[in-house]
């Protein structure tokens, strides 16, 4: 069987990638069933024999008008699909959408008619956003992190920066690796448009948002970058789960060994 990917270098390395990382989403643990979801702005790659490709799908609404997104594409895992499976065969698992004229609806174009994830109004409410701010990012990435949901459980790590504050002070890497730390978002509907808006909200000052009793949203360049900063912020939540199993509450680094390592590192404060 053909496939969009077919000679197509850029495209399928794009695709590639995708499947590499729901393959480590597996292994974490950190992706049960149909858990988690990832999208991808793939509107660079798109050429004209793409453009004038049919529709394999019915008109599907979005829920929601996103004038940024007109003419743009989009690889997404395929809604109640297993991130195990897209690591495997991500054109069985995912499909390619196009965005129609009117920013309010969208049609499936390749290989299979998947039905997207039922966080699309989450993923393209971000993805208009990080359009409309002139963004390089492409990538945006939906799990469940095991030790960050059962933080999120945890009113006092709820407040602004407590949880960021203590992640960073966990291992020095976690700053200079996700330098605008976790936003957090209070617990709504999955798959909501009151959701998409409330995790839009935090974009302009986190790269990584913590949802309430169900995982993060995170936005990056391409999806590795997206994974590697949950994968950092999850690592720390681990070491602070492993000091409290020995007994004790991790001291964290002081104050000033973080103010030293803002410098140094170039960081925000
Ligand atoms: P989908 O299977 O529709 O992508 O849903 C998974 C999920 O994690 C919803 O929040
Ligand atoms: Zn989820």
């Amino acid at each position: 069987m053909s496939s969009i990917l077919d000679n197509r270098d850029a495209l399928a390395l794009e695709v590639e990638q995708v499947a590499e990382v729901a393959g480590y989403l597996w292994q974490k643990g950190w992706a049960e069933r149909n858990g988690g979801n990832i999208t991808i702005n793939i509107t660079e790659h798109v050429d004209d024999a793409i453009r004038a490709m049919p529709a394999i799908s019915p008109i599907y609404p979005i829920g929601a008008t996103l004038s940024n997104l007109k003419g743009c594409y989009f690889f997404c895992k395929g809604t109640n699909k297993r991130m195990r499976d897209l690591a495997r065969r991500p054109m069985e698992n995912g499909s390619v959408i196009r965005i129609l004229d009117d920013c309010a609806s969208y049609v499936i174009i390749a290989d299979n008619p998947v039905k997207p994830t039922s966080e699309l109004p989450s993923h393209l409410a971000v993805h208009n956003y990080l359009i409309g701010k002139g963004s390089t990012y492409k990538a945006s990435l939906h799990t469940h992190p095991i030790e960050l949901v059962a933080m999120s459980h945890c009113k006092k790590f709820l407040e602004k920066d407590v949880a960021t504050r203590l992640l960073w002070s966990m291992i020095p890497e976690t700053k200079a690796f996700c330098p605008r730390g976790l936003g957090i978002i209070p617990y709504r509907l999955p798959g909501s448009i009151d959701l998409a808006e409330s995790t839009i909200a935090e974009l302009g000052d986190y790269d990584v948002t913590l949802w309430e009793k169900h995982g993060v949203f995170a936005v990056e360049n391409d999806i590795m970058q997206a994974f590697d900063q949950v994968d950092v912020l999850n690592k720390s939540a681990l070491i602070y789960i492993a000091a409290k199993n020995m007994g004790f509450e991790p001291d964290g680094m002081t104050d000033e060994q973080m103010k030293e390592m803002t410098v140094a590192f170039n960081l925000p404060k």
